[in-house]
């Protein structure tokens, strides 16, 4: 049974929101989120309150408010993002819109408050933005407590009030010393005591897993990947083998040589069903759409090996590898923005969801909180190593383009018409890429912010024809492309698998555009990334003469136009691209 909650999060929309209460249970604190309307006297319990980022403006009609009683009851209260700007809109300072905002490292200058919250933090760090509004004035009693180069206020306080504002994210790993500030709060504001364990998590979610299964047992779709071998590995122990059947499907989108890895996994056996998936595909561009299909595809393929086996629908609840940001990024609390629709989330499965028939033990974690469920688990290392794979697969790295389009060239460099989903400011963006000559991380995040229409800047690496002489094609998904994806991830995995590179990087997806001339008709994009849980991530540089390795082999692959390196970090990228 969990604690009461000593901090609340008020869910004000933000992508970050749960990921505060996560970084707060870290602290050794039992956090939860409500949302942002929840009541003062429902707070009244918490020590501490933080109002979370969003995708609102607070000027917006009926965007995300909180109960003012909270300021006034000397509880402490921390705004984050959004929650700054909305902290200051609602105590009578001022919030001035923003066009195009800031995303990404920034670095923060701390005045000399003596504030708690700053306690031991010094007076400059890096930070990570994320936001278009700013506060512009802060309200009566307040102090500025730092800035940056571009935001004049961003942190402000009331010490004697206990209302502090910060308009960086201090829950995200690029925040050098956001946990040091969150600790702050915890302890020192709030005055918290430590009453969670975040390191052993295994027998609490087993002892879910029986309630919810309620003698029924699980049929459980298996990826191969992280998520889903620890979810299945928690049932099995939970329930028991007997009670609990993995299936992995082959949807003709995997990676080179994955159906045998799996097939080699105790207790799964193998569903193919290639043919199935490519045919509804076919044809199709937009990426959402691709997503969709995906989805009802596993649903069916679930519905066709239940029915085979004569199983009864209600014995039979399904289990699934879910973690958090699959819940978030798919809009799936009540004021995100829809980033994309995670394969698991879709109507047939909201369906079963809605009749209490799927277990997801995982889905309220995050990627590496799954890895340590994994080795308390005992489960090998090979296996819990693994970089994560999106469930969709190959489909969503292979881009399709519904009309033919010339590249254009710019003062800044090439704009290539291609969309890709990105994240900014916490809302879902679908804009088109610009290619640079030079891999200068720094001009790509500068590029991004100052110019509209482009949410992703890549660097050409190596190419077979000029970028004047390219242009995109109409084309869908096909099975040539499929293939042709597959083998330059293959190679791009063997080479970063023989330097070690992919024990530097957290995860390295391989992408085929389709930009190129006659003969060859695609270009390959490499996006190898650092990150800590997927909710941010950098985009990570790679040894010089590795990558002149792999573009000369993408480059000699039949079909490859050009090989280009994405400089873009999340956000305001996503780390795949759609
Ligand atoms: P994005 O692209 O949103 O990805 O920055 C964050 C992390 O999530 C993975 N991802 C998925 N995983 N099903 C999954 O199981 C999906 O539909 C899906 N889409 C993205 C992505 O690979 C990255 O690790």
């Amino acid at each position: 049974m969990d604690p009461s909650p000593q901090i609340i999060v008020l869910d004000a929309g933000g992508q970050y929101c749960h990921l505060i209460a996560r970084k707060v249970r870290e602290l050794g604190v039992y956090a939860e989120t409500r949302p942002s309307e929840t009541c003062a006297p429902e707070l009244a319990a918490a020590k501490g309150i933080v109002i979370s980022g969003g995708p609102s403006s607070v000027y917006d009609p009926g965007s995300p408010t909180v109960d003012p009683a909270i300021f006034v009851h000397n509880q402490a209260v921390l705004g984050i993002c959004y929650g700054q700007q909305l902290m200051a809109h609602l105590l009578g300072g001022s919030v001035r819109k923003g066009d195009k905002g800031e995303y990404g490292l920034a670095t923060l200058d701390l005045n000399a408050t003596g504030d708690p919250l700053f306690s031991g933090l010094g007076g400059r760090q890096q930070i990570w933005m994320s936001h278009r509004d700013t506060v512009a004035a802060v309200p009566p009693g307040f102090t500025v407590a730092g800035r940056t180069a571009t935001c004049e206020i961003a942190a402000m306080s009331a010490p004697e009030r206990k209302l502090y504002a910060v308009q960086f994210h201090p829950e995200v790993v690029h925040t050098t010393r956001g946990r040091e500030l969150l600790h702050n709060f915890v302890f020192r504001v709030c005055g918290c005591a430590c009453d969670w364990d975040s390191q052993h998590r295994a027998a609490a979610l087993e002892e879910e897993i029986r309630q919810y299964a309620r003698g029924r047992k699980v049929f459980f779709f298996v990826s191969g990947g992280v998520d889903s071998s620890v979810a299945f590995a928690l049932c099995v122990r939970a329930l028991g083998e007997q009670r609990v059947r993995g299936v992995y499907v082959d949807t003709g989108l995997m990676r080179a040589a994955e159906t045998e890895f799996v097939a080699s996994l105790p207790g799964v056996c193998v569903e193919h069903a290639e043919r199935q998936f490519l045919g509804a595909l076919a044809g199709v561009t937009d990426p959402e759409q691709k997503r969709h299909i995906i989805g009802e595809e596993f649903v069916r393929v679930q519905e066709r090996v239940i029915e085979a086996r004569r199983l009864q629908d209600e014995e039979w609840i399904l289990g699934q590898g879910t973690i958090y940001p699959d819940t978030i990024e798919s809009g799936g609390t009540a004021k995100a923005s829809l980033i994309k629709t995670h394969h698991n989330r879709v109507a047939g499965i909201q369906k079963l969801l809605e009749a209490g028939r799927v277990v997801e033990p995982l889905k309220s974690l995050y990627k590496d909180e799954v890895r340590a469920v994994g080795r308390e688990l005992g489960l090998r290392a090979e296996l819990l190593d693994r970089h994560p794979f999106p469930g969709p697969g190959l489909a969503i790295r292979c881009l399709c383009s519904p009309c033919d389009a010339p590249v254009r060239p710019t003062a800044d460099g090439w704009v290539l018409p291609v969309h890709s989903v990105g994240v900014q400011g916490d809302e879902r963006s679908y804009a088109a890429v610009l290619a640079i000559g030079r891999l200068d991380h720094q001009a790509g995040t500068d590029l991004i912010n100052r110019l509209s229409g482009v949410n992703r800047v890549v660097g050409m690496v190596a190419s077979r024809a000029p970028l004047d002489a390219m242009s995109v094609r109409t084309c869908s998904l096909t099975p040539g492309r499929i293939e042709r994806l597959r083998a330059a991830d293959a190679t791009v995995r063997r080479l970063s698998h023989e330097s070690g590179f992919d024990c530097q990087v957290w995860q390295f997806p391989v992408i085929l555009i389709p930009l190129g001339t006659a003969a060859a008709p695609d270009s390959i994009v490499l996006r190898p990334v650092d990150s800590v849980d997927g909710m941010t991530a950098q985009s990570a540089p790679m040894p010089e003469a590795l990558l002149h390795q792999m573009a000369a082999e993408l480059l000699a692959q039949a079909g490859i136009a050009a090989v280009f390196y994405d400089l873009t970090h999340k956000p305001p990228g996503t780390i795949e691209w759609e």
